[in-house]
């Protein structure tokens, strides 16, 4: 196999006395979905977090293309990782292509003086920031929104939205967290479709998502978190297949309660 693009070794965070991620070992390769699955308060978002700098890992080490990740969320924007959150982080009371020109700034050269001074520089790339904006707004099926206030998209507009936004970041590769929460069943098959055609793009994807059916139907690989640490890890029919898998979501039957009673 190839070179993997992410590399997450031994990876923990520690809030107090909580581990909330506890060694994780993850790798993401060119090209790969990954789904990140496990019931809630599990680690996943904090994770996420170690990967992106939000967080400093307690301890591990996150490699990107083969060299280690600063934990600054925008030296690691400019490595080429972006992301998406589960409680939607929008400029509200922005416009839907103000919102992806903001993603883009990462890329562009023009400084704060050039900007005040309206230099030819500053202006040429606005336009290059605009273009490229509007086309990732397309892209994401939100063309018809391009001057729409944020606040005022539907859910699943703003979930495409924050989407168009990492994008805009020219990433190779991009992070979900949740992204088809709360939205319902036709936004959810639009999203996958959406999941689908930016893997055609060449990036590689890790998926943090509740809906089994579209961790299943979409990735390559899954791996399975339960109080923060890697409880399965495989392709989806073995993720999927596997009891403790299911346990960890509904919970193991309790030793003498109605279950146990049965097969006496
Ligand atoms: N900043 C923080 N300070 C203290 N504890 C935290 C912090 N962030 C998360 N935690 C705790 O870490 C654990 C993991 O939380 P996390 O949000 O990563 O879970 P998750 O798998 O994303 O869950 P969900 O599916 O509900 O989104 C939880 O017990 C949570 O309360
Ligand atoms: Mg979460």
């Amino acid at each position: 196999m190839t070179e993997p693009l992410l590399e997450a070794r031994r990876v923990s965070m520690q809030f107090g006395g909580l581990t909330a991620v506890n060694q994780v070992d993850l790798a993401v390769h060119p090209g790969e979905i990954v789904g990140l699955i496990g019931p809630n308060g599990a680690g996943k978002t904090t994770f996420f977090n170690c990967l992106t700098g939000m967080y400093r890992p307690t301890s591990g080490e996150v490699r990107f293309a083969g060299a280690l990740l600063p934990p600054k969320p925008r030296r690691v924007a400019m490595a080429g990782v972006a992301r998406t959150f589960q409680n939607i982080r929008l400029f509200h009371n922005m416009t839907a292509l103000e919102n992806v020109m903001v993603g883009r700034y990462c890329r562009t050269r023009t400084t704060a003086l050039d900007a005040v001074l309206r230099l030819p520089r500053h202006r040429r790339e606005e336009a290059e920031t605009r273009a490229h904006g509007l086309q990732w707004l397309e892209f994401v099926g939100l063309e018809g929104a391009v001057d729409a206030l944020a606040r005022n998209l539907s859910y699943g507009d703003q979930r495409r939205l924050e989407i168009a936004r990492a994008l805009a970041t020219d990433p190779r590769l991009l992070l979900l967290d949740e992204p088809t929460a709360g939205m319902n069943p036709q936004e959810t098959r639009e999203a996958e479709a959406l999941i689908t055609r930016i893997r055609w793009l060449g990036l590689a994807i890790l998926v943090i998502e509740h809906d089994m059916r579209f961790i299943f139907s979409l990735c390559d690989r899954v791996t399975c978190l339960v109080r923060g640490e890697v409880l399965v890890e495989g392709d989806p029919a073995t993720v999927q297949g596997d009891p403790r898998v299911i346990e960890a979501y509904l919970g193991a039957p309790v030793a003498g309660g109605p279950e146990e009673g049965d097969r006496a």
